[in-house]
């Protein structure tokens, strides 16, 4: 079983990595592999909607990281997606990447990478706006059939970097049970492949615009 972190600010070794830090350190506790994948400081261009990940199978912008994730994700359990807050929003690198990981394995493979994989968002802030960045994230699951982890509270924790992050102790608790339960819900749905549960089966998408 194995989870991949994925640190979706600019800065390689700030507060987002420490905090997927703390959840990598507890799902090690669970006996749950994990690996922390930092999105890059370059600059990562949004989804250009030209469709052609629907014949490619990958996105067609190459030069960053969005791809070499998809093939990645494929062989992983379970993700949790971090961001720092940027204007009480996700932050423009993980915006960019997501939308583009995200629709490119939707219309290239059908979401064979992501759908019903457990995940779970995690939002960094100095001092506001986290909540509003987590529901953001959140939003990215519920449109691909990915089950959402949860916490005893909104998975944010507080710093304006690493060092600061690990004395905001509620945070770190709140990352802890986070990862617990990932562990759960991951050991769950191998002891449910083991009894012969088979994923549901999908119907053909149904694409109406709203005018019609
Ligand atoms: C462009 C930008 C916008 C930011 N906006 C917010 C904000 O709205 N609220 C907040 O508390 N911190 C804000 N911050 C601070 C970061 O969220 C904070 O320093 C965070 O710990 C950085 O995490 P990182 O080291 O993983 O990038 C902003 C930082 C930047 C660069």
């Amino acid at each position: 079983m194995k989870v991949m972190l994925v640190n979706g600010s600019p800065h390689k070794n700030g507060t987002t990595n420490a905090a997927l830090g703390v959840v990598a350190e507890q799902l090690g506790k669970e006996g749950v592999e994990s690996e922390i994948f930092w999105v890059g400081a370059k600059p990562i261009s949004g989804c250009i909607g030209c469709m052609a990940c629907a014949k490619l199978g990958r996105c067609v912008i190459e030069g960053d990281r969005v791809n070499e994730f998809v093939e990645l994700a494929e062989k992983a359990d379970g993700f949790i997606f971090g961001t720092p807050t940027h204007y009480a929003a996700d932050a423009g690198h993980i915006t960019s990447f997501m939308h583009r990981a995200f629709y490119s394995n939707f219309r290239g493979r059908s979401g064979s990478a992501l759908r019903l994989k457990p995940a779970a968002a995690v939002a960094v802030a100095r001092r506001a706006g986290a909540v509003p960045a987590f529901d953001q994230l959140n939003r990215m699951f519920t449109i691909c059939e990915m089950p959402i982890v949860s916490s005893r509270y909104w998975n944010i924790a507080f710093g304006h970097n690493g060092e600061e992050l690990m004395q905001d102790a509620e945070g770190l608790w709140t990352l802890r049970a986070l990862a617990r339960n990932m562990a759960f819900f991951l050991k769950c749905i191998e002891a449910g492949k083991k009894l012969g549960v088979t994923p549901p089966a999908q119907e053909e998408p149904v694409f109406t615009n709203f005018i019609r």
